[in-house]
C-alpha cells in the first residue's frame, strides 16, 4: 500500500492555490514471476495515491506513465497522446523519444482512436501501417481515454517481447485509465 509523506506540497502554491495532494512513497515493484493480479492491484492504487488531490493534468499523467512504465514488466515504452484538434499529440511518457503527432486512422494509436476501443497487437509487424517509434518495440497495447463519448487521449505499453499483453493486462489497464478520467483536467490537457 502507498504510503503518504508530510511535504510542503499542502502549502499554497504559487499561484495562490492551495492543493491537498501530499507526497507519496516511493512503492518498488514486486519481484519477478510476482502473480499478475497482485502487480496490477498494487500499480492501480499506487497511481490512486499519486495522483489523489493533485489538479495539475501533466504532473498526474506524468506520474501515471512513469508509475506503470516501472510496474508493467517487459516494458520498453509507455505513455499518453492527447487529442489535440483531432490528431494525436505525444504526452508525458518514459521510454525513448517517440513520434510527435498521429493522425487519427494512423498506426495502432490511430486505430484505437477511430474504433474507440483497446487495441491489443500481439506481433507489431503483422499490424498493418503499424508507426514504429522504437525499433525493438515487438508488441503493444493501446487503452483509448473516453470522456463524455469523446476520445480524448490513449494510453500506449510497448514491449520488445512479442504477444506482452494478454486479456488481464487489457482489464487491468482499463481500469487504470477509467480512474484517470477523474484524476485529469481533459480540457486542459486536450488545449492547444
Ligand atoms: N506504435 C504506435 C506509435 C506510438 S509509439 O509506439 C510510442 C502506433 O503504431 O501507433
Amino acid at each position: 500500500m502507498p504510503r503518504e509523506v508530510e511535504t510542503a506540497a499542502q502549502s499554497p502554491g504559487a499561484n495562490g492555490r492551495s492543493t491537498s495532494h501530499t507526497e507519496v512513497e516511493y512503492v518498488a515493484p514486486l519481484a519477478a514471476g510476482a502473480n499478475k493480479t497482485q502487480r496490477y492491484l498494487e500499480l492501480r492504487s499506487y497511481v490512486m495515491a499519486l495522483t489523489d488531490g493533485e489538479p495539475d493534468w501533466l504532473a498526474n499523467l506524468a506520474n501515471a506513465a512513469a508509475a506503470i512504465y516501472d510496474h508493467v514488466p517487459g516494458l520498453n515504452w509507455a505513455g499518453f497522446y492527447l487529442m489535440k484538434s483531432g490528431e494525436l499529440v505525444l504526452g508525458p511518457f518514459q521510454g525513448r523519444p517517440a513520434c510527435v503527432r498521429i493522425a487519427a486512422g494512423r498506426g495502432v494509436c490511430g486505430a484505437a482512436v477511430v474504433e474507440r476501443r483497446t487495441q491489443v497487437v500481439p506481433d507489431v509487424r503483422a499490424f498493418p501501417g503499424h508507426i514504429a517509434c522504437d525499433a525493438r518495440s515487438r508488441s503493444e497495447i493501446v487503452v483509448p481515454v473516453i470522456v463524455d463519448q469523446e476520445v480524448v487521449g490513449l494510453l500506449d505499453l510497448d514491449s520488445a517481447h512479442p504477444a506482452n499483453f494478454d486479456i488481464e493486462d487489457r482489464r487491468a489497464l482499463e481500469t487504470i485509465v477509467s480512474d484517470l478520467v477523474s484524476r485529469v483536467d481533459w480540457r486542459a490537457a486536450t488545449r492547444l
